[in-house]
């Protein structure tokens, strides 16, 4: 049985999931971090179901060499193609984003129509769709998939004209349909949330995944009595499978502040 003394592991195809380890960090800032971004391997959002398992199993093995309690997979990718595997085959609580996420949206339409965007790998395995019926039959869902947004969120393009004529082109079939809640079912999707709300307008809810696994792995934590009890001083610990440098660049974007500790990992 884990510990509450252990370090939280997080994982994500590269950056994104950094936007999971802010909320986390945010709600809990007695936790240890362990955050690995697989750089070498990024996107997951192109490949293919049982190739983003491979590499899912991969980086959760990195972080049980590395004594976590337990393993976040903030890649929605990744939690849509291989939560269920990781659960299996893990001896400690596996937690993805696409439920908190999903429960969230339940939770927030009033109309019963919810729109779920994410990459085109998320979006076709149905699993943020299978995910709201099972919690609320009713449900109407409109999906987009919307690659441009991770390259954007990357350059930092999250503002302006053609973010904003993206966004309108992407999310103008769901709007038609009226959804009154869009979940934000990837993890470079929240740096874009001013241009994707402006898209949306004033009445659609934008439904953050991240926030709302950060909640989650709150509860699960105090659920299993393995909360941190000290107040903790060291700031997350970073591996990454590419180099440091980019990492390091591209994170500070992601975070709004440098990075201390980034160590290259093999896990090929
Ligand atoms: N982290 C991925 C996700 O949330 C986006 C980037 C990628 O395609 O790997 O689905």
């Amino acid at each position: 049985m884990p510990d509450s003394t252990q370090p939280i592991g997080i994982f994500d195809s590269g950056v994104g999931g950094l936007t999971v380890l802010a909320q986390i960090a945010r709600r809990l800032p007695s936790e240890r971090l362990v955050y690995l971004g697989d750089t070498a391997r990024v996107p997951y959002g192109t490949k293919s179901p049982d190739t983003v398992a491979r590499y899912a199993r991969a980086c959760a093995r990195v972080l049980l060499s590395n004594h976590v309690k337990m393993v976040v997979v903030a890649c929605n990718t990744a939690s849509a193609f291989a939560l269920e595997i990781l659960q299996d085959e893990l001896p400690l609580p596996v937690l993805g984003v696409i439920e908190p996420g999903a429960r969230r949206a339940v939770l927030s339409t009033r109309n019963k129509v919810v729109g779920v965007i994410g990459t085109a790998g998320t979006v076709g395995s149905g699993a943020y769709q299978n995910t709201l019926t099972a919690l609320e039959p009713g449900l109407r869902i409109h999906t987009a998939p919307c690659p441009l947004f991770v390259p954007l969120a990357e350059e930092g393009w999250i503002d302006g004209e053609v973010p904003e004529a993206i966004a309108k082109k992407y999310l103008d079939p769901m709007l038609r349909a009226g959804v009154d809640t869009i979940v934000l079912g990837c993890t470079h999707y929240p740096l874009l949330k001013n241009t994707i709300g402006l898209a949306a307008g004033p009445d659609v809810v934008l439904v953050d995944s991240a926030d709302a696994t950060s909640e989650v792995v709150a509860e699960i934590l105090a659920g299993l009595q393995i909360a941190s009890t000290t107040a903790a001083t060291d700031s997350p610990r970073f591996l990454v499978t590419d180099s440091p440098d980019s990492f390091a660049r591209l994170g500070a974007r992601f975070l709004g502040h440098e990075l201390a500790d980034i160590q290259w990992v093999d896990i090929a």
